[in-house]
């Protein structure tokens, strides 16, 4: 198969339930996914859909029972702790709602830990991180504790901080979820911008507006797929 055509993420029958006693929830249920290379994806639904189950586990920070996840080429299920870790390090940012900065590190130290994990010089680590920090438009703020931010910058924080590695794919569960509205635009704007510059977006994000920005909008429903719409019109639109 030509090389370019491969999907860089490949979802086949996953399935995973959590058992409660003597009940047993559906979490996911049969869901197939096909992502290519530099696609914005918002995964849609109402509350317990499976939405965060399934970017948990996109994240490799959770296991299907069962189903095949291939990501970069890669078949993730046959893969130990260790390398799930390392591959989690390398080809994945996760922005989460809450943001999750470590909240004694400063802005750069923050941005920095994703590659603390990685053979490099102590210098390239900060230089990288600067950087990104660079990149989210806070080169002035590295030396901020996360308490010394507003929360739209806590967020580029952990933004910056999911791109400083390089990953293949961006995860984003509600990134403006706890921001309000203005902030949360601007922080979309940074998400339009980095998939014009390439990036591969996959969001869970309960606003209609922001879903509409994304090229592809996937809706579970009680643990499946149940529907796709795709806006690649209003993003060209946009573009333009
Ligand atoms: N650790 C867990 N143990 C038991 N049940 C769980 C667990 N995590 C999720 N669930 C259940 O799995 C289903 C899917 O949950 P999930 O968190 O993926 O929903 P969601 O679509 O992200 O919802 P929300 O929009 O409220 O964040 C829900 O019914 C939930 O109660
Ligand atoms: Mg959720």
């Amino acid at each position: 198969m030509n090389e370019i055509s491969q999907p860089l993420l490949q979802l086949r029958a996953i399935r995973k339930a959590y058992r409660m006693g003597s009940e047993t929830i559906v979490a996911l249920d049969d869901v197939d996914m096909d992502i290519h290379r530099g696609q914005s994806v918002a995964f849609v639904g109402s509350s317990g859909a499976g939405k965060s189950t399934l970017l948990n586990i996109l994240g490799c920070l959770d296991r299907p029972d069962s189903g095949s996840y291939c990501l970069n080429g890669r078949n993730v299920d046959i893969l130990d702790e260790r390398d799930l870790a390392m591959v989690r390090n390398r080809e994945i940012g996760f922005v989460f709602q809450n943001f999750q900065l470590l909240s004694r590190a400063t802005a750069l130290q923050n941005v920095a830990q994703p590659l603390m994990y990685r053979p490099m010089r102590p210098a390239d680590r900060v230089e990288q991180a600067r950087r990104a920090l660079d990149r989210v438009g806070l080169s002035d703020r590295g030396h901020h504790l996360p308490s010394q931010l507003s929360g739209g910058q806590r967020q580029r924080v952990a933004i910056a901080r999911a791109l400083c590695g390089q990953p293949s794919i961006l995860l984003a569960d509600e990134p403006t979820g706890n921001l309000d509205s203005r902030t949360g635009e601007s922080i979309m704007r940074l998400f339009d911008e980095l998939v014009e510059d390439g990036h591969t977006v996959l969001m869970v994000t309960h606003e209609p507006e922001v879903a509409q920005r994304c090229e592809r909008v996937l809706r579970l429903f009680d643990g499946r797929l149940v529907s796709e719409k795709c806006n690649t019109g209003e993003r060209n639109a946009r573009a333009a």
